[in-house]
């Protein structure tokens, strides 16, 4: 059988290649058509912990850059939240709820095991009978459904899908745990992505969804966990003294991941695109810690002006971190259409991933 000798070229030489061509042309699939985002009205600051567990004020701002956070009051569920960010990403969309293909939820707080968050959130917007399904994937939910959304509407089967990232953690968080308790919140944040249908920028360049990059490790997943309530340790009066249907965390093990991993993702992602961090107009990152997203956004060189920070009033969403993030900044005014934004997120898995849009 005859043979063929192929060059192998060391990997500097191919990086010192990739330098010197264009940025790749990015044909993108889908577009975000409209954001949305509900916040319930309880706000219970540092200075209400203070009198719950043994913290202070100054130990949360220090440490993590929380004042306060939002509570869902009795009576309000999953659902609820979620449906109000939906049906203010539908007006900002200019669409109706018939005309959604797909409903993804991004969860770890689903108003119960089975059925589906979405589906109950379907049955409220009063959306017809199609897909509706959760995700969990913690903290990156929202990374993940949107990457999913972008497949679907890339081959053609789904026009306009509903992305919902919600969480109510704080039925779920010890509220005698300080080291958890101060970080968490609740809200839900939605997007419609529809097809991107050629759409620029006054300027030419596409505008949609121009990558999305999502990962796991499993090897981690014992670093954050409700351990109680699945299989491995059914809901018993046991369980409950123990406290396994909370929040239990390694903090200090989460902290480096999420540094390490939110500057990876984001850089995969840029990759993608064939663009560098400096050309991306805004980083919108989950919002777990201040210190980390500091960071993070240091170690991709980008100056804190183009990061977009809510934690301060909002503390740690989950899932809803994102989306709540965008649509406040883009109703705002801070954001606007034609900008370029880099996503990134990490969460319990560990699960995690980035995505660069072009509103
Ligand atoms: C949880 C987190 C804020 C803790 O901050 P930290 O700087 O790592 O603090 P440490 O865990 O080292 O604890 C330092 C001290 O503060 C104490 N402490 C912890 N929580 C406290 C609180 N709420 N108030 C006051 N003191 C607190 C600890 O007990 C410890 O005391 P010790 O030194 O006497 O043992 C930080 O690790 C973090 O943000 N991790 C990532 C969490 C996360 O993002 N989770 C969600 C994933 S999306």
């Amino acid at each position: 059988m005859p043979t063929v000798d192929v060059p192998i070229y060391p990997r500097p030489f191919f990086c010192a290649v990739l330098k010197t061509l264009p940025p790749l042309m990015i044909t993108p699939a889908s577009r975000i058509l409209g954001t949305g985002h509900y916040l319930p009205s309880i706000v219970r600051t540092n200075l209400d912990l203070e009198r719950m567990v043994e913290t202070s004020d100054e130990w949360i701002r220090e440490r993590t850059g929380i004042r306060e956070r939002r509570i869902a009051p009795e009576g309000i569920v999953t659902s609820d939240m979620a449906t109000a960010a939906a049906k203010s990403a539908l007006e900002a969309a200019e669409l109706k709820p018939s005309d959604i293909d797909m409903i993804l939820v991004g969860t770890v707080t689903p108003d119960m095991p089975m059925p589906a968050t979405a589906v109950y959130v379907q049955q409220k917007l009063g959306a017809g009978s199609c897909p509706a399904m959760d995700l969990s994937a913690a903290c990156a939910g929202f990374i993940f459904g949107l990457s999913i959304a972008d497949q679907f509407i890339r081959s053609g089967t789904m026009k306009n899908i509903l992305v919902i990232g919600v969480e109510l953690l704080s039925r779920v968080v010890n509220w005698e745990d300080r080291t958890t308790c101060v970080l968490f919140g609740d809200g839900a944040g939605a997007v419609i992505l529809g097809p991107a249908g050629g759409a620029t920028t006054t300027d030419g360049k596409p505008r949609g969804v121009l990558s999305t990059k999502i990962q796991s490790d499993g090897a981690l997943a014992q670093s954050l966990m409700i351990p109680g309530g699945g299989s491995v340790t059914p809901m018993s009066l046991e369980a409950l003294e123990l406290k396994r249907h909370k929040v239990h965390m390694k903090g200090q093990d989460i902290f480096k991941v999420a540094v390490k991993n939110l500057y990876s993702a984001t850089k995969e992602a840029l990759d993608l695109t064939g663009m560098t961090a400096d050309q991306v107009d805004w980083i919108c990152p989950h919002q777990a810690n201040l210190r980390i997203i500091d960071f993070a956004a240091t170690r991709l060189g980008v100056p804190k002006e183009k990061v977009l920070i809510n934690i301060d009033r909002v503390g740690n969403t989950s899932s809803a971190s994102i989306p709540i993030l965008l649509d406040e900044s883009i109703r705002s005014g801070k954001v606007h259409a034609g900008d370029t934004v880099a996503m990134c997120a990490l969460g319990a898995g560990i699960s995690w991933g980035g995505a660069i849009i072009r509103l």
